[in-house]
């Protein structure tokens, strides 16, 4: 096929490609679709702005080859994260103007209390700045020190309000989650046998809660299956030990369920949300994903004490327990968000977008990992520079010397987010040494795919230019956020 002809025919890709999961993108390509378009126009526009080569490796070395550290202004497409960065829609923009700016008692509060009654089940709403927030509290409120929390794969706030509330974290996700190239469509899902292993190792006693985490992030983001879910939750709850979601991206984990588990495929999302959520006892949310919001996140849970405590404890970290950090006007947005998150077209066009980028790259042998996620694009940095030591961080680098390249920023999510072991303070090497694309929601059209596959493909062909890195500052929590380092030899982070 000449290329014209397959970017035609590519262009009619979206959003199919979950109809069958096993298959290769070029038989999705192949696959006779009719044209697919976002089920949105847009209202307003924020320029651009492109800089050249030059300008760039100042930027990035300025920045100590941390694409976190450079200025906004200097990227063209901003892949670092889809957190926070979605275009809230015109009914969203209209609900700020509704902000009952109250301190107590905020119109906006009941509405988004309403919307997470409706959609997530809980009873109790205890809103925070942003999901930290509420990670901080379910910590210090559930966890004694020497305990264990299991997770399926650690998430890095959330370990690290895990560990400084005194436990300690177990990964629990099943092993192919650690394996880039397995085509497993769950690859979130938890090890019913790793539970029960913890269970006998350490006691029920000692394990406050399992973390139970939607569409895994560091995974790739990655699915769970109804069924491993309940079936963690009973599990769970036989030995009296509690469940609770990470529900950021549940929204996500509940298209992938739709497409791939057998016998949802005529539910809707929302009633799959609803069952996701009845496997936990609560959630903990950051708004700043799935509900299309700058800002905002929260805690819910079901049992009233925990729910007093949790109240208690907001006032003293986020604000009243009926704000939690937020303007009324940010609660009003989420809750309209909520309700648009779980429209099918949305959720579509949203993962279609990431799929869509995703097979460009698989066509040109760029090594991601596979099965394509809900959120974004993971390079597999390890795979890509094999030559390159893990000492030197290959992802770190891959992902500044793409900034270099093209202008896009995309993030390391490998041996830098890792961190180092609590015990021995060694640097923790995990399997998955990869590059976030990540895509936001309703920002970027199918030409900005284009351009950033064309920009990896291009890096791609020229990787053995990449230098690998070493710290020269590193801080003791979350380090991959304001870690600066320098290329193991010259000046550049890319050759010419
Ligand atoms: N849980 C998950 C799964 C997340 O992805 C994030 C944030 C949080 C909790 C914390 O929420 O940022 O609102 O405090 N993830 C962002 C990212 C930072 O880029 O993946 P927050």
């Amino acid at each position: 096929m000449k290329p014209a002809e397959r970017v035609g025919v590519r262009k009619r890709l979206l959003p199919g490609g979950f109809f069958a999961l096993h298959i290769t993108c070029w038989r999705l390509v192949m696959t006779p679709r009719r044209s697919w378009a976002e089920p949105w126009k847009i209202k307003m526009v924020e320029h651009l702005r492109m800089t050249t080569r030059a300008e760039r490796e100042a930027a990035i070395a300025a920045a100590g080859y941390n694409t976190f550290l450079l200025p906004s202004a200097l990227v063209y497409i901003d892949l670092l994260t889809d957190s926070g960065t979605s275009a809230m829609s015109d009914r969203q923009w209209s609900g700020l103007l509704l902000g009952d700016e109250a301190y107590a008692g905020s119109v906006n509060f009941y509405h988004l209390e309403q919307a997470v009654r409706k959609f997530y089940g809980y009873k109790h709403l205890i809103p925070t700045h942003q999901g930290r927030g509420a990670e901080h509290i379910l910590s210090q409120l559930c966890i004694k020190p020497g305990d264990i929390v299991p997770g399926n794969m650690y998430f890095t706030t959330t370990k690290v309000h895990q560990e400084l509330a005194g436990g300690r974290f177990a990964d629990v996700i099943i092993d192919a989650a650690h394996d880039p190239d397995s085509e497993y469509p769950f690859k979130g899902n938890c090890d019913l046998a790793k539970i029960e292993r913890l269970i006998k190792e350490y006691g029920a006693d000692r394990i406050p809660y399992l973390s139970l985490e939607t569409n895994v992030n560091m995974a790739g983001g990655q699915p769970c299956s109804l069924e491993n879910m309940r079936a963690t939750r009973d599990l769970c709850h036989r030995h009296g030990v509690k469940v609770f979601l990470d529900a950021t991206r549940a929204i996500e984990n509940a298209f992938f369920i739709k497409k791939r588990e057998p016998g949802y495929a005529d539910k809707s999302l929302a009633d799959i949300l609803s069952e996701i959520c009845a496997c936990a006892d609560g959630c903990t949310m950051s708004a700043k994903k799935d509900h299309l919001v700058n800002i905002g996140g929260f805690l819910a849970v079901n049992d009233d004490e925990l729910a007093e405590r949790a109240r208690n404890m907001v006032v003293i970290y986020e604000g009243l327990h009926t704000y939690g950090g937020l303007a009324g006007r940010d609660m009003e947005a989420m809750a309209i968000g909520i309700g648009e998150a779980v429209q099918y077209d949305h959720m579509a066009a949203r993962i279609g977008q990431v799929e869509y980028l995703g097979c460009q790259l698989i066509e040109a042998g760029v090594p991601i990992v596979r099965p394509i996620g809900g959120h974004g694009i993971f390079l597999n940095a390890a795979k890509l520079l094999p030559n390159m030591p893990r000492e030197q961080f290959p992802a770190q680098a891959l992902a500044a010397a793409l900034y270099v390249e093209s202008g896009v920023r995309a993030m390391e999510r490998g041996g830098v987010s890792a961190g180092r072991d609590q015990d021995t303070g060694k640097n923790l090497l995990p399997k998955l040494e990869l590059v976030r694309l990540t895509i936001p929601r309703r920002v970027y059209t199918q030409a900005h795919m284009d351009v950033t596959a064309e920009s990896v493909i291009e890096l791609y062909a020229h990787r053995e230019k990449i230098v690998g890195l070493r710290f020269i500052h590193e801080p003791k929590y979350l380090r991959f956020f304001q870690a600066r380092f320098e290329p193991v030899k010259g000046n550049k982070v890319l050759l010419d």
